[in-house]
């Protein structure tokens, strides 16, 4: 009987499971109820009373000792699937690293500022927090334009006295407070765009946000007229989207232009025919425009009898949404890891 407990004791110590099957005929052997132990231990009764006590120490040692030794098979196991697990295929390639990439609306204002640099236009900047002088009145805003209305405007501190008063402080609800800046400062010609964040008191929709990106460009010099208008913006246009795009100019009205126009281009997604994206017109606007208005031109110091010139003005959420085709503004800010990243390798 000793002897066998000896033989086992020495079997156990010999022991090794390199893999799951070897550690599980470990088991069965040793540990499970039908193990050579647990047989061992049945044949207990059969053992003479004096040696009873030294029989059942020697076998509760052996039964400890596969147990520990078990233990140890299967860290030893778990421990080689980690490191060096020969199912391991080592000439695989690596899992690409998650790069990020320029957000939708940087390479749209890229682009727009690639277009226009390349047709000799500058970039200028300029304030978010802007006066009303600059934001409004400058522009020739009559005192009593809507666009003032709390509704529109955030704003950050209002004078007592008048409504246009320059004490009054605001977020900038367009970037054209640049336009002022740049002809208050430089002499003509100025050919410049201005892109920036601007602020509306506007609720948020799948059409609107309260903040959003603009891009302004300003010609003054002698003799600009409104050919040179249309035809920057016919460049600009067929270089952004698509080269075969009709274009209109829509008469329309802002305080600081005279004549006004809005541009419109042909539907990209329904090419003319109708589509909700264009609510069945076959047109999508992507712009305001206009020679600017003499008065405008005097506010800042320029001559209006020597100079005229154009400016315009887009949304770069607008432009994005027409080019990739996104159907809620939303999405430009929300940070959903899942849209953004379509936009990898897109230019
Ligand atoms: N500032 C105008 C707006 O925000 C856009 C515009 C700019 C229109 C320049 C005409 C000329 O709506």
């Amino acid at each position: 009987m000793f002897e066998k407990v000896d033989a086992l004791k020495e079997e156990l110590n010999k022991a090794t499971a390199i893999t799951q099957e070897e550690l599980e005929q470990y088991r069965m052997r040793f540990i499970s109820r039908k193990s050579v132990i647990a047989d061992l231990f049945n044949d207990f009764k059969n053992v003479p009373n004096d040696q009873k006590k030294g029989f059942g120490a020697a076998l509760n040692d052996l039964k400890t000792l596969a147990q520990e030794k078990f233990e140890k098979l299967i860290d030893g196991l778990s421990s080689d699937n980690d490191e060096n697990d020969e199912n391991i295929d080592l000439t695989l390639p690596p899992l690409p690293g998650t790069l990020g990439s320029l957000h939708p609306l940087s390479k749209v204002r890229n682009r727009i500022i690639q277009i226009f640099e390349r047709i000799g236009f500058n970039v200028s900047d300029g304030p978010e927090i802007e006066d009303d002088w600059h934001n409004f009145t400058a522009l020739n805003f009559p005192p009593n334009h809507p666009a003032r209305e709390m509704q529109d405007t955030f704003f950050i501190h209002k004078g007592k006295d008048r409504v246009d008063d320059d004490q009054d402080i605001l977020l900038r609800t367009h970037t054209s407070n640049v336009q002022i800046r740049l002809m208050q400062h430089t002499k003509p010609p100025i050919r410049s765009i201005m892109p920036g964040r601007v602020f509306r008191n506007e609720a948020i929709s799948a059409r609107a946000h309260c903040i959003f990106h603009q891009v302004e460009g300003l010609y003054v010099d002698t003799n600009v007229s409104f050919k040179d208008l249309k035809d920057t913006l016919y460049h600009f246009a067929k270089e952004m989207f698509d080269k075969d795009l009709k274009i209109r100019f829509r008469p329309s009205y802002f305080p600081f232009t005279e004549p006004s126009a809005e541009i419109d281009i042909s539907c990209l997604i329904c090419k003319g025919d109708g589509c909700n994206i264009c609510k069945y017109t076959g047109w999508v606007e992507i712009a305001g425009s206009g020679m600017v208005d003499p008065n405008v031109l005097e506010n800042c110091g320029i001559d209006s009898e020597k100079y005229t010139g154009f400016a315009f003005g887009m949304g770069i959420e607008r432009i994005a949404m027409l080019k990739y085709g996104t159907n809620d503004l939303r999405l430009f800010t929300e940070n959903d890891v899942r849209f953004l990243s379509q936009f990898k390798g897109v230019i």
